[in-house]
């Protein structure tokens, strides 16, 4: 953990927790017990800590957050602490990551040399957190309160060299951080080993109180509800206390309540819920890839030209292929457009444009596929659309090349067997836009090779999105469990609720976007599809007549300029519009419903346990592997707030037998359909054992053919039409 070396009068104390330094209890043991043991050592006049060429020390180990090893002695202030009281000088000596807990530490350090690349940053509030060793503290002692608070507040990185001019660092070098060392513990030497503690400076500022005032505002503006930054300006506030111990006393404070509070768990959660995402049953390391140089996507549409540019984005060859020459070529306009548009905005230089649009080869000849390592199909949704392109595909795809299918709504397995070769099958369910999105939904089939699914995980590392794998069954996870939340929007219109009640509730909640504004940005017509297809796959279901009378007026959203909202041109803020409200009149008339008033708490918890019933449903079929995918796709892909955690870890903190009365309470509405709150088995078996879903012990996945029966099933038992819509017809 700390390695200890005494050369020529020096302490070397270096950091060997790989790969980052993550302060845990051992590594803490061994800087504390290495201190004594210099500071007891008379041939030692200096020490120095340092790390590897990767991090001096990322910070807190924060899986010790849940056991009791983050407060096991020495907690990290008390290890700060004990090297800023030593007598002989310690110098930091950073490089890489010097983040968190690992910045703490260097701040408790009497002198900070730094290589210029190293990157500087306190990204707690990121986890619903402050930094609690003494950084708020100590920061603005060096940086100034702006700085601090800046950094602080929003925890983002910056290099070393930009902190340059401040007291932070004694010097900013390039080349050999050893050698930097070496040479200013000379210099110290030469003046007698002086030693200089950060406590014992002051924070200076003109017109404190002023910027404090104006910095509260800001940061509420930008907090979106969060606590953890208006929390971290108290903090760094609190430097301008007269005396050092009492700031630490306010930073201690509030650390401790945040650690506590559901945000910041709930923040965590979604840490580890994407690193778990990963990790799938049977598939490691050691699983055989296949290697990905060349790609090819079919159909140059909305979808097929963002996969495209995400590949092109990681550097990574594609050939867009199409069947008519006016798609492509409006497809490969609308990528350049895009490209330009991202240069003239400055997000990219523009030779690195020309470079990605360079990238994307068009075509018109489905032998162009040929040459490809992984081929995903992005054509209309439409199954005998499907079969012909997977067919050629088999004819024309080399041997051992990946085939991906995009849908969203169909059966990987039949695409999968309109091929000779299913094993080498999958989903690839990017999310629109799909160079912009961070989730990717991998299907994997009945019949996908494990060396398939392992080389779509590692493939999605590289484009830089965030794989999450799901079974096959209509809409996967993500889109199978939107169907009841909109299903429960459409319904509480038809009892009284308007589109924008809906939708602000929800986005009060924290949801980025509520259901209808969502739909209108997505396209109404993409859900009316689908919606018609389950009438037809299912005639008993319960037909949305308000969805579908708006889609028949062509209101399809932002892109037709009306939707569930209607649009000024060119902009994107949504009006409410009568024609709408008529609709929504005229149909609640026809089911003989006199509107009531809603709860934002009601259309809360009927929108959120739809998701979590769902969910748990999918939980048991083994369409997901853990409850924490499930998050995983909902804050990556839906606008779930974050710090909510996700719906699965928001409903266990809720608690179960909370959700289920409550849902029980909804089936007893007199419009309900009884039949939608039937809870799912899982839900109920982990209510009645007082336990939440991150601690469920998951039943083992179905084979994919069951789950994909047991879908089915439950969708034609699912909303049947009242009785009154029968008597309609
Ligand atoms: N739009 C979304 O939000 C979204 C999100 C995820 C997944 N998807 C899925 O992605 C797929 C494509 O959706 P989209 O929205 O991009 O559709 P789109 O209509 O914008 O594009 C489809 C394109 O495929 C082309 N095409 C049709 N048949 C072809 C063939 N035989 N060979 C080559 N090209 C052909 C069409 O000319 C068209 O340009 C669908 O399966 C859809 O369900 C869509």
């Amino acid at each position: 953990m700390l390695r200890y070396k005494v050369d020529a009068g020096i302490a070397w104390l270096t950091l060997d927790n790989p790969p980052l330094n993550a302060l845990s209890h051992a590594l803490r043991v061994g800087i504390v017990e290495a201190i004594d043991r210099a500071e007891s050592d008379p041939k030692v006049h200096a020490i120095v800590l340092i790390g590897n060429e990767r991090a001096f020390s990322s910070g807190a180990d924060i899986k010790e957050f849940a056991g009791g090893e983050f407060y096991a002695d020495p907690f990290l202030p008390r290890a700060v602490d004990a090297i800023e009281a030593a007598h002989k000088p310690v110098i930091a000596a950073i490089s890489g990551a010097c983040m968190g807990g690992g910045l703490e530490v260097a701040l408790g350090c009497h002198y900070r040399v730094a290589l210029a690349d190293s990157k500087i940053a306190f990204p707690e509030v990121k986890l619903g957190l402050i930094p609690g060793a003494g950084g708020t503290q100590r920061f603005p002692r060096l940086v100034g309160l702006e700085t601090a608070l800046n950094l602080i507040v929003a925890g983002s990185t910056v290099p070393a060299a930009m902190l340059k001019g401040s007291a932070l660092f004694d010097a900013v070098v390039p080349g050999s951080l050893a050698d930097a060392a070496r040479e200013f513990a000379r210099k110290l030497a030469e003046q007698g080993y002086p030693v200089r503690r950060v406590r014992d400076l002051k924070v200076e500022h003109p017109q404190a109180e002023a910027f404090l005032q104006f910095a509260r505002t800001s940061v509420a503006a930008v907090a979106r509800g969060m606590a953890a930054p208006l929390r971290a300006l108290e903090a760094v506030a609190a430097s301008l206390e007269p005396s050092f111990a009492q700031g630490i006393a306010v930073e201690q404070k509030i650390f401790a309540e945040l650690i506590a509070s559901t945000e910041s768990q709930a923040l965590r959660h979604a840490f580890f819920a994407e690193r778990a995402a990963s990790k799938v049953p049977g598939i490691s390391e050691k699983t055989a890839q296949r290697k990905v140089t060349q790609v090819a996507v079919v159909g140059a549409g909305t979808m097929g030209s963002g996969i495209a540019m995400s590949f092109a984005n990681a550097g990574i060859p594609v050939t867009l292929l199409e069947a008519k020459s006016e798609a492509l070529d409006r497809g490969i306009a609308g990528i350049r457009k895009f490209y330009e548009g991202a240069a003239a905005k400055g997000k990219l230089k523009p030779e690195e444009a020309t470079r990605r649009a360079g990238l994307i080869t068009p075509s018109l000849e489905f032998s162009a596929a040929g040459k490809a390592d992984l081929v995903i199909e992005a054509v209309f949704e439409d199954i005998e659309v499907k079969k012909a392109v997977f067919r050629e595909l088999d004819r024309v795809a080399k041997r051992g090349a990946i085939l991906a299918t995009n849908t969203s709504t169909l059966d990987v397995d039949a695409i999968a067997a309109f091929t000779r070769r299913p094993g080498d099958v999958l989903g690839l369910h990017f999310f629109s836009p799909a160079n912009v999105m961070r989730l990717l939904e991998v299907v994997n089939a009945k019949k996908t090779r494990p060396e398939v699914l392992a080389t779509a995980l590692s493939l999605a590392r590289r484009i830089g999105k965030t794989a999450v794998v799901s079974g096959v069954c209509d809409g996967f996870i993500g889109n199978r469990m939107i169907n009841p939340y909109f299903q429960q929007s459409l319904l509480m219109l038809e009892e009284g609720a308007s589109p924008r009640q809906v939708d602000r509730a929800i986005e009060a909640f924290g949801f980025a976007m509520g259901p209808f504004r969502m739909s209108d940005l997505a396209g109404n017509d993409i859900s009316w599809h689908i919606r018609k297809r389950h009438y037809a796959e299912h005639p008993r279901l319960r037909p949305m007549r308000i969805a579908d009378r708006v889609c028949e007026l062509g209101r399809f959203g932002q892109k037709t300029g009306a939707g569930w909202y209607r649009y000024e041109p060119g902009k994107r803020d949504a009006i409410p519009d009568p024609v709408v409200d008529k609709i929504i009149d005229e149909e609640r008339r026809a089911l003989d419903l006199a509107p009531r008033k809603f709860s934002d708490a009601e259309i809360v918890d009927r929108l959120v346990y739809a998701l979590v019933n769902e969910g748990a449903r999918i939980l048991e079929e083994g369409i997901a592997l853990r409850a924490s995918d499930i998050d995983v796709v909902y804050l990556t892909g839906y606008g779930f707030p974050v710090m909510r955690g996700g719906p699965m870890f928001h409903a266990s903190r809720t608690g179960l037998r909370t959700v289920l009365r409550r849902m029980r309470e909804f089936a007893g509405n007199a419009h309900a359909d009884p039949q939608f709150w039937t809870p799912a088995r899982l839900l109920t078996q982990l209510a009645a054992s007082g336990r939440g879903f991150d601690d469920a012990a998951l039943p083992k996945p179905k084979p994919a053919a069951k789950a994909k029966a047991k879908a089915k099933s439950k969708m034609k038992t699912g909303q049947k039409r009242t009785r009154k819509e029968k008597r309609r017809g």
